[in-house]
């Protein structure tokens, strides 16, 4: 690739050299999904919540940037640390101009439901990325409600506006769409809106928005897959620690897994069963992973996790355990690409529609490394490696972060070296992954493809 467009094209590269084991200890960043409400329900609420371990990661920040444009006092009191004026249910004032994104699906599905029922006109937007996502998935069900949205042709709606004010009506809604963010954007329209508002899944995801609310003193009520929620909550300021996140977590734990001679301590990582089935998978694989001292933080369940090399076998991943793993499928896919047999994961057509089409994304990086992968119309079939891919050459991220950090760790498991380019979202979940891996030993620089 020629000089300076070619670069800018490559965005930050990373290259990966094979090293040594991975031993020692590490902590892994507050967890992203819980960091976004913490701020949702820190502004809500009536008086100075304060928050420790919050994640400094770009799509958190974007939310902070949106509340503060919205008028909510937010300061920084440390690394990690916040204090949120919350402003009451009906405090959030107009912002002035867009309220910007960035890459981040959570803060633009949540606020959806959230300003839906906010007295104001609000316009959200975000980069190439997140405008390419579907929103008709929590635009529906709030137009349902009686929300005012409007969006660009469907599939590609965003940006949105959003003509907040009217009084909705409340929904008891069959979620079509396994997703926590939708399920999270219809319970925010529902505590602002008269009557009881209920979720149905299909399937269990994420329910951290169900745990905060609580925690503040919302009313919420489960009832098998059905959640439900009542109108105006008197939410009250609360002291939290956000745990470690289990999807940051995971790129060190794989790490360890499928480099020889590994151990490696991870210290408070969020446990939730519902974002946990990567432990089952692995573990099904023939993984050792151990978890010790539980204990609860701010109402989730947190352990530090001890993982150990060991050799892997292929398996058939059982369907009702990829929602509770849907982030982590792309790390999973790298442990398969190393284990002995066959791995055949399928009823992950949601990958599709994550920051970049994860299913082809994963399959063209590991298909380059060396792998034997075959796409799916939902998921992958991949033949094992246990002996190592062999790399060599440069893959692309397509800007996805997970991608990115999934073909790095990829790379410690091939032959010759292997540079990863547009990695600069890396920052949006992970702002400290280059000098964690690096912390660890790992022979991972900045450099030129
Ligand atoms: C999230 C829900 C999931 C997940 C995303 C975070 C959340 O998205 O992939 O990274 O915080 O609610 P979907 O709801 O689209 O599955």
């Amino acid at each position: 690739m020629d000089g300076e467009r070619g670069q800018e094209k490559q965005g930050r590269v990373l290259r990966v050299s094979p090293g040594g084991a991975l031993v020692g200890r590490v902590v892994p960043p507050g967890d992203k999904s819980i960091s976004h409400r913490a701020v949702i329900f820190g502004a809500l609420a009536e008086g100075r919540t304060e928050v420790e371990n919050l994640l400094e990661g770009e799509d958190v920040l974007r939310t902070l940037a949106a509340f503060r444009a919205m008028h909510v006092e937010i300061q920084q009191r440390g690394p990690g640390r916040f204090s949120i004026d919350g402003v009451g249910l009906e405090g959030l004032t107009e912002p002035e101009d867009l309220l910007d994104l960035g890459n981040s699906g959570t803060a633009m599905r949540l606020l959806t439901g959230l300003l839906a029922t906010q007295p104001f006109l609000s316009v959200l937007t975000g980069d190439a990325s997140l405008r390419r996502r579907p929103m008709g998935r929590v635009v529906e069900p709030l137009r349902r409600m009686g929300a005012r949205i409007l969006g660009r042709e469907s599939g590609r709606l965003a940006p949105l506006v959003i003509h907040g004010g009217d009084e909705l009506l409340p929904i008891d809604y069959a979620c079509p769409v396994v997703s926590a963010q939708v399920k999270s954007a219809v319970l925010l329209a529902g505590i602002n809106t008269p009557g009881v508002t209920s979720v149905t899944e299909s399937a269990p995801t994420r329910d951290h928005t169900e745990r905060m609310l609580a925690a503040f003193g919302g009313e919420v009520e489960r009832n098998g897959l059905t959640v439900s929620v009542g109108c105006w909550p008197r939410l009250r300021a609360q002291s939290l620690r956000i745990p470690g996140d289990f999807s940051a977590a995971a790129f060190p734990l794989v790490a360890a897994l499928i480099v020889p001679g590994s151990e490696l301590r991870i210290d408070n990582v969020g446990i939730n069963p519902t974002r946990t089935g990567l432990l089952d998978m692995l573990t099904a694989m023939g993984a050792r992973i151990t978890r010790h001292d539980e204990r609860l933080m701010g109402g989730e369940p947190v352990a530090d996790l001890v993982v150990r090399h060991a050799p892997l076998r292929g398996i058939v991943v059982p369907r009702e355990w990829v929602p509770l793993a849907i982030d982590e499928l792309p790390i999973f896919s790298v442990a398969a690409a190393l284990a002995e047999g066959e791995t055949l994961l399928e009823g992950a057509g949601e990958l599709r529609v994550k920051e970049s089409d994860r299913i082809a994304a994963m399959v063209d990086g590991l298909t380059r490394l060396g792998a034997q992968v075959e796409e799916r119309p939902d998921g992958m079939r991949i033949v094992g490696r246990p002996q190592g891919m062999t790399g060599g050459v440069t893959v692309d991220s397509w800007t996805d972060h997970r991608v990115a950090m999934s073909l790095l760790i990829a790379g410690l498991a091939c032959k010759g070296s292997v540079a990863v380019t547009r990695c600069d979202n890396i920052a949006t979940s992970f702002p400290g992954f280059v000098p964690m891996m690096q912390g660890l030993g790992l022979n991972l620089s900045e450099g030129f493809a």
